[in-house]
């Protein structure tokens, strides 16, 4: 079925419907094969597109840049710094004027408001390059690099071990649910996602058949995982937060080893995470081992590359259609 996104922008993957998610996911896939082959058929020439971050990057201003360039297009970094935003104007006035120059607006930062209020001023697309509530590109990256692993996506069980509500365990607990996967979190309760976001994700879940659960037994939660996903128990922004170092000490059991990878029982589980990443040979207090890291069930790094075909199958889709 071919959808036309023309127009649309990606804030969180509550916006897209299952059937939408899987045709940006199919187009990546062909984004990705014409791309190895050479073939650079140039989309966006003459478009322009604005890339507004508030917070570091490495992944997605790389992917979002090549992206542009590998289809003709002009991408302008405004680093926060740069800017007028938030210190000499407004979210609004920021938003209709980048929306009278360019084609297209990528933000990071920290509130899904800014991201939200750009979208609903600029009259362009504008796209989530990670807030503190969500990061809905990475997630298409990891969809994706499951594809690739599994053939498939529906019936496949992820869990997510680590900080159960940061950016990450709630966009994918979104895109599992929405793509009938199931997805179990494990976590301390205090750390699972907050109730909202948990009941529309299990309304989802019932339309799918995909089974949203949550464990504060890191072996349990792993049970039957065909994949283990982490990240940062420490999000960008929040270095400084009272109780940190509580939920650092919370979270140790549920660091991802070898003892947890065998813990899924089976021989298959690959171990996925957004990065960047804290890995560590030995010290207890980082969210996973060297040995998981540098494994062959370790698929980090196809997940970076697919940042880039993903994030060019959302710009492309959005702005040409
Ligand atoms: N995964 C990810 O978003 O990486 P960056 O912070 O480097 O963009
Ligand atoms: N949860 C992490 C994701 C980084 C890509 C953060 O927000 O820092």
């Amino acid at each position: 079925m071919a959808f036309n996104l023309r127009g649309r922008s990606l804030l969180t993957l509550r916006d897209f419907t299952p059937y939408e998610i899987d045709y940006l996911l199919k187009l990546s896939m062909d984004l990705k094969a014409e791309k190895r082959s050479g073939i650079f058929p140039r989309r966006l020439v003459n478009r322009s597109i604005a890339l507004i971050f508030e917070k570091s990057s490495t992944r997605t201003r790389s992917a979002f840049a090549v992206a542009a360039a590998d289809e003709g297009a002009h991408p302008e970094f405004l680093g926060i710094n740069d800017i007028q935003l938030g210190k000499k104007e407004s979210v609004k006035d920021t938003a209709r004027v980048l929306g009278r120059m360019f084609d297209g607006i990528e933000f990071r930062g920290f509130k899904q408001e800014t991201v939200d209020t750009l979208a609903k001023y600029s009259g362009v697309p504008v796209w989530n390059g990670l807030t503190d509530k969500y990061h809905p590109t990475q997630v298409l990256a990891d969809l994706m690099t499951v594809m690739e692993n599994f053939g498939s996506l529906k019936g496949l069980k992820m869990t997510y071990v680590g900080d159960g509500r940061n950016n990450m365990a709630n966009s994918l607990m979104l895109g599992c649910a929405k793509m009938g996967m199931n997805y179990t979190i494990g976590a301390p309760e205090n750390l699972w996602p907050e109730k909202e976001l948990i009941d529309y994700a299990k309304d989802v879940a019932k339309e799918t058949g995909s089974i949203i659960d949550f464990s504060a037994n890191p072996k349990a939660a792993v049970k039957d995982a065909d994949i283990i996903y982490t990240d940062v128990w420490v999000s960008m922004g929040e270095e400084n937060k009272p109780g940190i170092q509580e939920r650092i000490e919370s979270l140790k059991p549920f660091q991802v080893n070898p003892e947890l990878m065998a813990a899924t029982g089976k021989g298959h589980t690959i171990f996925m995470h957004c990065l960047p990443a804290h890995h560590t040979n030995g010290i207890h207090d980082m969210e996973v081992v060297e040995e998981v890291f540098e494994s062959k069930a370790s698929k980090v790094f196809d997940e970076a590359e697919n940042r880039l075909h993903t994030i060019k199958a959302v710009m492309v889709s959005s702005i040409v259609g």
